[in-house]
Order: C-alpha cells, then structure tokens, then sequence
C-alpha cells in the first residue's frame, strides 16, 4: 500500500502541496482530479522523488521512501508515467522500452517481455520506427508500456488521456482495467477526463488548491457530485 501522509511542498514562495493525506492500495485504481494547476503533477513528481518534499512522508509497503532517489523508489516497485510522455523521440519504440529495464541486471535487463507487446500490438508493429514518429496516442502507449517493463507494483499515470484520440483512450482505460485485475498493482492515476477516470477509479481523491478538499470510493462519485465539484 501507499500512504501519504501530510505531504507539503513549495515553489519558492509558493504554497503548492498542503498536508495532502491519502492512501493508494494494491489492485486498486486511485483517481487523483482537479483543476488545472492545482497541484496533481506536482504531487506525483514528489512521490516519484523527481521533486524533494518539504514535509510529509511517503511510505511505499511499509518503508518510508521520502530519502530514497527516484532511481531507487524504481528500485523498489514503483514506476512512473510523466505528462506529456517524455519519450526519447530518436530512440527507437524498442530503445525506449529497454530503457524501462534499467531496474534489471543480466539477461532480464536486455528481454523486453513479449506481454507488453500483446498488451500494446501496435508497438510490436512499430518497434523500429523512432519514438518521435509515433502519434500522440502511440507515444502515450509507449511511456505506459516502458513503465510497465519494469514490472512495478506502483504504477504512477499522469493525465494519460491528455490529447489523445478516442479510440486510444478506450484502449489505454483498457489497459488500466486490466492491470488493476490482475490485483498485484496499486495504481495512482491523475486524470481531468472526468469519465475516464469514473469508469476505473475505486477510490477518488479531488484537489483543489494544492488541498485535498473531497475522497471516497468510485462507486460514489456521482452520487458525492464530483462531475460538479470539477466544474466549480
Ligand atoms: N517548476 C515550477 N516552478 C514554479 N511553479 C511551478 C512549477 N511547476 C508548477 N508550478 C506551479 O505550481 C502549481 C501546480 O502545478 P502542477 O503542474 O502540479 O499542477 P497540475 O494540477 O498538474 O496542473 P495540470 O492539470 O495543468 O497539469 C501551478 O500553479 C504551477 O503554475
Ligand atoms: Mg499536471
């Protein structure tokens, strides 16, 4: 499980994060929503220890990860897809993916495993094309797959909706669907797709302000109105 527990952080002056408190279990899908600019990136750049934390603790299955480098909470089962993808553009599709096998020594950490290509066949298809030749929806399926060759037990999304054609969105929530059934993953997604993330969330937690001012189960989101809570 992970637990966040009164995380603060600060853009110089700025108070971005306030005592944001939630947890995430394993085999769930735990929906993060909120505005633009209210903090959602910001908080998942500090779990993944891109951004250090003025106070708070992170705990990921029972160790506190709040010293630990990004490299190491990779380590450690948690794996994380950026907004906007950050895919190596002149990489190749399989170049990128191998990147993701950075957590395994020997033959392990040159294999990509045949399950993300079942899991994305268009990558299998596009494996020699350069990642910058993908579309925006291709390269979205490349981060998630390069996250996932690394086998996390934390899967980390940002907005992966964001700028991508319908088709793919179905297929991706798909994708998430699935992992989450599999029921050895915690999954963190931060979505403002208010559809999307209802379709998959069993927990939600809505920020605004850098606070966390709503949380429940999915189930109960229409019913808490957090479509109308997002609109506000
Ligand atoms: N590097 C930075 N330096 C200073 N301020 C920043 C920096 N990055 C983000 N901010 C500010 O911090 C606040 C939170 O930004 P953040 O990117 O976490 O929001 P977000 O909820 O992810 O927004 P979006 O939905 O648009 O992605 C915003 O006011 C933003 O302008
Ligand atoms: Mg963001």
């Amino acid at each position: 499980m992970l637990q966040i527990e009164k995380l603060n952080q600060f853009y110089g002056g700025s108070h971005i994060l306030r005592d944001i408190s939630f947890t995430a279990a394993i085999g769930e899908v735990t929906c993060v929503l909120g505005r633009n600019g209210v903090g959602k990136s910001t908080l998942l750049r500090c779990l993944m220890g891109v951004l250090p934390i003025a106070s708070g603790q992170i705990t990921w299955q029972g160790q506190v990860v709040n010293s630990l480098s990004p490299h190491q909470r990779v380590q450690r089962g948690m794996a994380y897809v950026p907004q906007g993808r950050e895919i190596f553009a002149r990489l190749s599709v399989e170049e990128n993916l191998r990147m993701g096998l950075a957590r395994f020594r020997g033959a392990k950490g040159r294999q990509i495993p045949s399950s993300v290509y079942d899991m994305f066949p268009v990558l299998a298809q596009m494996r020699h094309r350069r990642g910058g030749d993908l579309s925006g929806g291709q390269q979205q399926q490349l981060a998630i797959a390069r996250a996932l060759v690394s086998e996390p037990s934390l899967l980390i999304l940002d907005e992966p909706t964001e700028g991508i054609q319908p088709s793919i969105i179905k297929d991706i929530g798909h994708v998430i669907k699935q992992l989450a059934a599999r029921g050895d993953m915690a999954i963190v997604l931060v979505e403002q797709y208010y559809d999307f993330a209802e379709a998959l969330a069993d927990r939600y937690v809505v920020m605004a302000r850098g606070e966390v001012v709503q949380a429940g189960a999915g189930q109960a989101m229409v019913t808490e109105g957090v479509r109308e809570l997002l609109a506000i």
